[in-house]
């Protein structure tokens, strides 16, 4: 797919300002800092749309970006922060859980691990929470580009071994290399394709 515009659409720091627009949604999922924001920028080919961060804990709302005026691509704050107060993370875990059971159109969640760690337990029920609530996901491994080919290979094979999938399940990306850029379109592509018509029916008075 061709983008022709991605444009920054709003934030919503409560339940109230969610968008209500019929139109498919892509999720970016995971532990702080493990590259949601880098990563969209990549696929969108804008380097600061989303901003990003070197410490943990920089996307605090639910940020949406319209892509072509067809879908939203949307950036989530990360989990696992331990840095604010336990306060603070019950609201982004409230405000994170709401916008999902709120929003009927997740076409898709990115849920991204850090290649280089093994998932913790806060990533562990974060797809386990997915797998409850039947929200289709797909897991991307972050930051490829830390890692040598064989490295990269290596940890895609363990990290699916503990996750109890097939190592082609789960795609190595690089938000610096643009490593799984294509292969991220691909789906997002395929996965658009086959959500937008009962959408486009839904808008339909
Ligand atoms: P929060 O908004 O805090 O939840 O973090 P985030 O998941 O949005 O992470 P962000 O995109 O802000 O990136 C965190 C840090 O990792 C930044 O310093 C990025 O430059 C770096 N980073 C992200 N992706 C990559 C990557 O693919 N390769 C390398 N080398 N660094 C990356
Ligand atoms: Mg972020």
């Amino acid at each position: 797919m061709q983008i022709r515009t991605a444009i920054f659409s709003g934030s919503a720091a409560h339940p109230r300002q969610f968008l209500k627009r019929p139109i498919p949604h892509f999720v970016f999922a995971g532990r702080s800092n493990v590259g949601k924001s880098s990563l969209l920028n990549k696929l969108l080919n804008r380097k600061n749309l989303a901003k990003t961060s070197g410490s943990p804990g920089k996307t605090r709302l639910v940020n949406y970006f319209l892509v072509n005026d067809r879908f939203f691509f949307v950036d989530i704050p990360g989990y696992g922060y331990a840095k604010v107060s336990k306060k603070e993370r019950l609201q982004w875990g409230r405000l994170v859980e709401t916008y999902f059971e709120r929003t009927p159109y997740i076409a898709m969640v990115f849920q991204l691990l850090d290649i280089r760690r093994n998932p913790n337990d806060d990533d562990l029920q974060m797809i386990e929470w997915l797998q409850y609530h039947t929200l289709p996901f797909s897991i991307l491994l972050t930051k490829s580009d830390k890692l040598s080919k064989n490295q990269a290979l290596k940890r895609q094979s363990e990290i699916a071994a503990r996750l109890g999938v097939a190592r082609t399940e789960i795609l190595p990306t690089s938000a610096a290399a643009g490593a799984g850029v294509k292969e991220t379109w691909g789906l997002i592509n395929h996965v658009y394709e086959s959500v937008k018509s009962p959408m486009s029916a839904k808008e339909t008075p």
